[in-house]
């Protein structure tokens, strides 16, 4: 666990670190095979990246992405999918090419689904696996979408939104009536063969599910306790997320 005074500072360490990743297997001649999670918490270390980009020449031509999870249905246009919001946030403003870009596809037919998450796996896979994983937890102990109840050998797969992150999406979709009920989501087991996991979370809003995430017993009921069963796992936090602990 790691302590920031502010979500910004720790924002920026974890900016440099996946910065230092990349500039590192970019000069042994790799790529760089990144997991990239949605949500408010990721947005100023994107921020930093995109600076980095732009002011420092960061290139992100050797960079692979695979996000974590999308709304299902969800159309890619739709304000509020996460290919919308990693194009904002992200990849419009970087020099990353698009063809390596990959976030679940909200617009398959129902049984287009299963085939669909194999192959998200396999291109993994076949990339020699994630090198680093950012997540965010959301009220449930959900990390990606991984609600209550997921298996810790989980792959990415079509799940049921829990009730309570339905309620906490209904902001951006102007009520909770109009939050999809399933999303396609990477598994814990996906997340799990991550070289290198970092979880981020910001103010007194995440404490309580922290201290859960940190300290808590084991268990399916909050996913995020998994975590504590990887060694390669670090919750970066501020001081008010970590005021639990
Ligand atoms: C959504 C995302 C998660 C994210 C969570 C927390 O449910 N699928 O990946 O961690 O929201 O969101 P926020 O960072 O806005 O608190």
């Amino acid at each position: 666990v790691s302590v920031y005074s502010d979500a910004k500072t720790a924002s920026v360490a974890v900016a440099n670190r996946i910065a230092k990743l990349i500039k590192a297997k970019q000069a042994r001649g790799e790529k760089t095979v990144l997991g990239l999670a949605t949500g408010a918490t990721p947005v100023a270390v994107y921020g930093e990246l995109v600076r980095r980009h732009k002011e420092e020449g960061l290139s992100f031509k050797n960079v692979i992405t695979f996000n974590l999870d999308e709304y299902y249905p969800m159309k890619p246009t739709a304000a509020q999918s996460y290919v919308t919001f990693m194009y904002e946030n992200l990849f419009s403003h970087i020099d990353i090419d698009k063809n390596n870009v990959h976030i679940p596809d909200g617009t398959l037919d129902a049984d287009e689904v299963v085939a669909f998450c194999v192959e998200y796996e396999r291109k993994i896979e076949e990339l020699g696996g994630l090198d680093l994983q950012i997540l965010g937890i959301g009220r449930t102990g959900h990390i990606g979408f991984n609600e209550p109840g997921s298996a810790p050998n989980s792959g990415t797969r079509m799940v049921t939104l829990d009730d309570l992150t339905r309620r906490d999406a209904a902001r951006d979709f102007g009520g909770k009536a109009d939050v999809p009920t399933k999303a396609i989501t990477m598994g814990i087991g996906t997340i799990f063969k991550a070289r290198e996991i970092i979880l981020m979370a910001w103010s007194k809003k995440k404490a309580q599910i922290i201290k859960k995430a940190v300290e808590g017993e084991i268990s399916g009921e909050v996913p995020a306790t998994y975590l504590q069963l990887s060694d390669n796992v670090e919750f970066v936090l501020d001081v008010e997320a970590a005021s639990d602990l």
